[in-house]
């Protein structure tokens, strides 16, 4: 089979920075990161002023033959006001950042009709879906342009099912109860795709947690976490980038390391502030960052800082909750808690840090206590039954090195001394097997498995990792580290990935094909 050629180490577009805003290579990553930081070219606003959005819920548009819940989403763009007075123009699904979110129910299909109204070819993607492959979001099944189809000429094509102007991604929703995310994931141009805009919610509901007394209604928040830089207009600065969004060129060399941004967006707003009753909440905090990964900590003028109670993991309930002072969140992680406000008197602001940040990127949002409420909610002692993954003596085991490499001259991402290709698996794994799997890295990498969710069984020579509980499906590999994971694969036979969720990392190649037979 030919050899694809990558984008990034071929150089094919050469674009020079466009962006006013950039600043070039920066002084290279803080403690905890790996990425290099954009700064914005406008004043930016003061924190905790914007009131938290919560993304619309989507809503079927009727059901498909089959019975399946049937959705339409239109991928535009828009212009949309994110820093006060300010218009940014997003890729947007139904031309919203975040995109719309999904209720869903386990054991009840949904199908999406995805139409691409964008001047750039998509691929929709379910992070944490247990999806048939030809739903899945391969990284080469493009759905070009509706309006431009003919403009595009995939050279990859025989490696992918390419679409013209629209899709439809069928999803079984046979899984237990999660906070999914859904988001683009061409090849190639992941990262600056998703920067634009291209992520939404996409929640999982079942009977188990419906019986549990957790907070729920305006009281059970989604919370996307990004970060973003602007340029002069307005407009998200990503290198490279065209202002006039005709063309999205793909990750320069300067910035492999990733794209830190210097604005902390919750749900698209800049440190926005949410009122709050003095009651227990549930948050689902997510990390669609390109790059940045959060220590998160609630702290309150006075007093010790508010625990987190961690109730679910990416993939779904824990067995028991658990409690956390501060919380690790890798990008494509996402942490299901509970925070108890009851105690704090009205006028209390707590906010939510980050100490890992710089400059302006320690602070999050802000919550202010307004009211006195009633509240009935509460965190059972035992959550769920969490199978624990076993692998038997003789399990299958494989390891999977991400570092830094190259191809002929051009630099990149590798995994195993080799970039992305479609056209090779890495690994062919029997389906309902449980395997061993080591990763092992240079520096950070946050690993994800599409398919199926996975166990972490031990982080160096220790066990799991305080955030490590439960079902995963990204896992947080630290510079020099290896951990090891228990993984089963059901159900879908075919073609999947795995990379690495620093989308600059995957986009310069730091992703493998597997197969499931
Ligand atoms: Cu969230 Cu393969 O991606
Ligand atoms: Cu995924
Ligand atoms: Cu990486």
């Amino acid at each position: 089979m030919t050899r694809l050629s990558r984008r990034g180490f071929l150089g094919l577009l050469g674009a020079a920075g466009a962006g006013a805003a950039l600043a070039g290579c920066g002084l290279g990553a803080a403690p905890g990161q790996t990425g290099e930081q954009l700064t914005s070219a406008l004043p930016l606003p003061e924190a905790f002023r914007v009131p938290l959005p919560v993304p619309p819920v989507a809503r079927p548009v009727g059901t498909d033959p089959t019975g399946a819940d049937l959705y339409r989403v239109t991928q535009r763009v828009a212009n949309v006001e994110i820093l006060p007075g300010l218009r940014t123009p997003v890729l947007g699904y139904d031309g919203i950042f975040p995109g719309p979110t999904f209720e869903t129910r386990r054991g009840r299909p949904v199908v999406v009709q995805h139409r691409n109204e964008l001047p750039v070819p998509t691929v929709v993607h379910l992070h944490g879906g247990h999806t048939p492959a030809e739903s899945d979001g391969w990284p080469l099944d493009l759905v070009l342009p509706a309006g431009n189809a003919a403009g595009w000429t995939p050279h990859h094509g025989m490696l992918g099912d390419v679409a013209a102007g629209e899709r439809e991604y069928r999803y079984p929703t046979d899984q237990r109860a999660a906070t999914l995310w859904y988001h683009d994931h061409r090849m190639d141009f992941t990262g600056p795709s998703v920067y634009r805009g291209l992520a939404g919610f996409h929640l999982v509901r079942d009977d188990i947690e419906d019986a549990l007394p957790l907070p729920r209604g305006e009281r059970e928040l989604p919370l996307m976490i990004c970060d973003r830089a602007f340029a002069a207009d307005g407009s998200f600065a990503y290198p490279g980038l065209d202002q006039g969004m005709r063309s999205l060129p793909g990750v320069e060399d300067d910035w492999m390391e990733g794209v830190l941004g210097d604005v902390v967006l919750v749900n698209g707003a800049p440190w926005p502030v949410h009122e709050v009753d003095a009651a227990r909440y549930r948050l689902r905090l997510l990390n669609t960052s390109n790059a940045r990964r959060y220590r998160l900590v609630l702290r309150v003028p006075g007093v010790p800082d508010l625990p987190f109670v961690q109730i679910g993991s990416d993939n779904g309930l824990l067995a028991a909750p658990l409690t956390h002072q501060a919380l690790e969140i890798a990008a494509g992680e996402r942490f299901d808690v509970i925070v108890d406000f009851t105690a704090l008197p009205a006028g209390t602001e707590v906010t939510m840090i980050n100490p890992l940040g710089t400059g302006r990127t320690q602070d999050v949002m802000r919550f202010r206590v307004v009211r006195t409420a009633p509240d009935d909610s509460r965190v059972p002692e035992r959550l769920a039954d969490v199978e624990p993954l076993v692998p038997p003596a003789g399990a299958p085991q494989r390891t999977f090195r991400f570092t830094r490499g190259s191809v002929g001259d051009h630099r990149g991402w590798t995994i195993n001394g080799g970039s992305f290709d479609p056209a090779r698996s890495l690994a062919d794994i029997t389906l309902g097997e449980t395997e061993v799997w080591r990763f092992v890295s240079d520096v950070h990498h946050p690993v994800h498995v599409h398919l199926d969710a996975f166990q972490v069984l031990r982080r160096g020579s220790e066990g799991p990792g305080p955030y490590d509980i439960g079902w995963k499906d990204t896992v947080d590999i630290r510079p020099a580290e290896v951990v090891d994971i228990a993984v089963r694969f059901e159900h879908y036979a075919g073609r999947f990935v795995v990379h690495c969720h620093n989308l600059e990392h995957e986009d310069m190649a730091m992703m493998a094909t597997i197969r499931t037979v």
